[in-house]
């Protein structure tokens, strides 16, 4: 391992603008205060921001307890209430003052204040206990990115339940199999939801759901958003309007200890079934809530539009918990970006106005793919800040979104973190930190992480590449895989008997300290003994002028141990004949030339597009299979375009 080469050349330093810095929570100076602060007591350092910026019930006396190592614990003997912590606190101050602003997908618009959102929180939660639900029950949510998602998120969070999302776009197979894993007694869903200038049939997968299993379920509340024809079961299924109606606009918070789970949320690993990673109340809120202050240097009048879908943790921790409890304005857009229009999202920012976006790199190659004539039409000039999250972003993606997004001022705060971490563990701060195309720069105050190599030693050298490791624990780190504690211990910290949390990324560092993530683990590539991170080669296609999308893979090779077999989407049409011909050499030249000719790849296919789940993630155990030429067995119906397969394998056109 401590031979991963990194190959990826990207010198640019980007320092953040003045007119930034002058206006910015924290300058380089007071970052650096605060890092170093942190690093001498980690665990004092965050005791004492869990003492000042969260509410407590009651206060708690112990900070970091490390009796049962791996299992933490933070501030276990304080008891608080999430919601409270995110809602109850703002009343006063800015009861009036929009915490969410929601567009639906056909342009609906629906604004809720603190104070409104307060009540409708209340009167959910009240009514889910008047259905039996209690603290430490399961719930699970299956709505469509909405601020229902939201109210329902913050409503089991203060009645002390235990919220399970699973994204809308989950089949019902992946909907049972979690509402069986966490043995959730209710369910909260919608009639549909609008997507893609269709609808969501989300009550017909829950019905399938909980058709084919599920027996711990007893209720299910059902939102109306489409008002479209769907099967209501008797005794089993409620309209939200009904058991919300005559419930009061407010309720008693239920304090829970700190430790209590606030939500479980379902993420796959590279073998085995979803884990449920679960998290805590106290530390991941605090957690949540400082990095979202701190990379997004959230301030009063800003609008943050953070675009991940409330299925996944970025929609937990910023668009539900982390900007709610810093008393921020968030918006949700229920839809797609290209309906009707691939102009769309920047409407939206204008309309809005959006001063802070973030999103994923593979949003940002789709709009930068679609042309610089779509951001063009709008009026971008509140956005003050852009980020990225979920992959490694190609230096090219990073200078599109840095020149025709950001004018070539605004920050990029590119954000590495895990559904695990529960809060963002590398960025930028915006007014703090000069950018590196390609890089999450470093760690944030209070996050301690190391390269290793593999028997856990730390790499030295610059060049050198290894495992990403924690070295100490963070208040909103995971706190076990929900009944599997062994599987937990093994999968995060087995590696290096305990001693570090092992993120299962590559990585090498710069000789600023700046962090390159290269990819998972399992995704780097041994070519002639020669450690490659998929994600290089990938950026130096994207370099290419007609490139807009690559995926590479390795294949087995007889002389080199693994070739590298690339995926690529072009500008324009699909290239043919000898066109493709032609292409294929003039890319293969390319890598050659930006990374040297060891990354050169054997092969390369073309398609429309590649193959993705519907949180954007490349499959890339898929095209390893395809690249192989093994037979298909897996599972392609969470594919966006399953009849991308065929393209894929080189049978089709
Ligand atoms: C994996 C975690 C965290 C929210 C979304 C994904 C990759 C994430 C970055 C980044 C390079 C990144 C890592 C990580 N990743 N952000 N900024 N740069 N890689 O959550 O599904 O739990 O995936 O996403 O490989 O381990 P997730």
């Amino acid at each position: 391992m401590s031979n991963i080469e990194s190959v990826l050349t990207e010198k640019r330093v980007f320092p953040p603008d003045p007119a930034f810095v002058a206006k910015a929570r924290f300058n380089a100076d007071q970052l650096g205060a605060l890092r170093a602060e942190a690093a001498q007591d980690p665990a004092a350092f965050w005791t004492e921001l869990a003492r000042k910026e969260l509410g407590w019930q009651t206060p708690f006396t112990v900070g970091l307890d490390e009796t049962d190592a791996p299992n933490y614990r933070w501030f276990s003997d304080g008891k608080l209430n999430v919601s409270a912590n995110c809602i109850d606190r703002h009343l006063g101050e800015r009861g009036d003052q929009v915490a969410i602003r929601f567009e639906g997908e056909k342009g609906d618009v629906r604004l809720l204040t603190y104070k409104e959102l307060h009540a409708e929180v209340c009167k959910l939660a009240n009514a889910l206990t008047a259905l039996g639900v209690t603290k430490g029950d399961r719930v699970v949510i299956y709505l469509p990115h909405s601020a229902e998602a939201v109210i329902a998120m913050q409503a089991c969070a203060r009645i002390g339940a235990i919220h399970s999302v699973v994204f809308g776009g989950f089949s019902a197979a992946a909907l049972r199999d979690r509402i069986e894993d966490t043995g959730a007694r209710l369910l909260i869903t919608a009639d549909g939801g609008h997507r893609g200038g269709n609808i969501v049939e989300l009550k017909k997968a829950a019905d399938e759901a909980l058709a084919s299993g599920c027996k711990t379920i007893e209720k299910s509340i059902v939102l109306q958003r489409t008002g479209h024809d769907i099967a209501m079961q008797a005794g089993r299924d409620l309209w939200w309007h009904d058991v919300v109606a005559d419930q009061p606009p407010h309720s008693d918070p239920v304090w829970v200890e700190a430790e209590h789970p606030l939500f479980l949320l379902y993420t796959s690993g590279s073998t085995g079934k979803p884990k449920g990673i679960q998290h805590s109340s106290g530390g991941y809120l605090l957690g949540a809530m400082m990095t979202a202050r701190w990379v997004f240097d959230l301030q009063a009048g800003d609008v943050f539009w953070c675009t991940a879908d409330v299925g996944w943790i970025t929609g937990h921790s910023y668009v539900t918990y982390g900007p709610l409890a810093n008393g921020s304005t968030i918006l949700i857009y229920e839809g797609a970006p290209t309906v009707p229009d691939a102009g769309r999202f920047w409407k939206i920012c204008q309309d809005h106005g959006v001063t802070i976006f973030y999103t994923a790199p593979t949003a940002i190659r789709a709009l930068m793919k679609a042309g610089d004539e779509w951001p063009a039409q709008y009026d971008l000039s509140k956005l003050r800040l852009l980020g990225s999250v979920g992959e490694p972003i190609n230096p090219e993606a990073w200078m599109w979104y840095h020149r025709t997004i950001g004018g070539e001022k605004l920050p990029i705060v590119d954000t590495w973190w895990q559904t695990e971490t529960g809060a963002i563990m590398m960025s930028p701060v915006p007014g703090a930190t000069p950018t590196k195309p390609g890089s999450c720069t470093q760690p944030l105050p209070g996050i301690l992480a190391d390269v290793v190599d593999e028997a856990g030693n730390p790499v030295t050298g610059t060049e050198a590449g290894g495992y990403l490791v924690i070295t100490h624990p963070w208040p909103s780190m995971l706190r076990s895989i929900w009944g599997d504690n062994e599987r937990y211990i093994k999968t995060y910290w087995g590696q290096f008997n305990n001693k570090y949390y092992v993120a299962g990324d590559s990585t090498h560092r710069d000789a600023d300290g700046y962090y390159w993530i290269m990819g998972r683990v399992d995704d780097v590539l041994n070519v002639s003994g020669h450690r490659l991170g998929t994600m290089e080669v990938e950026s130096a296609l994207v370099s290419h002028p007609r490139v807009a999308e690559a995926a590479v893979v390795g294949r087995p090779h007889e002389v080199k141990g693994e070739s590298v077999f690339a995926f690529v989407t072009c500008k324009g049409a699909r290239p043919q004949g000898d066109d493709a011909t032609a292409l294929v050499k003039e890319l293969r030249d390319h890598v050659a030339k930006e990374i040297g000719a060891i990354a050169k790849p054997d092969d390369i296919r073309f398609a429309d597009n590649l193959p993705k789940t519907r949180s954007g993630k490349i499959m890339r155990r898929l095209l390893r299979a395809i690249a192989k030429g093994e037979e298909i067995t897996q599972d392609t119906s969470t594919l966006e375009n399953p009849g991308i397969v065929a393209q894929l394998q080189g049978r089709e056109g």
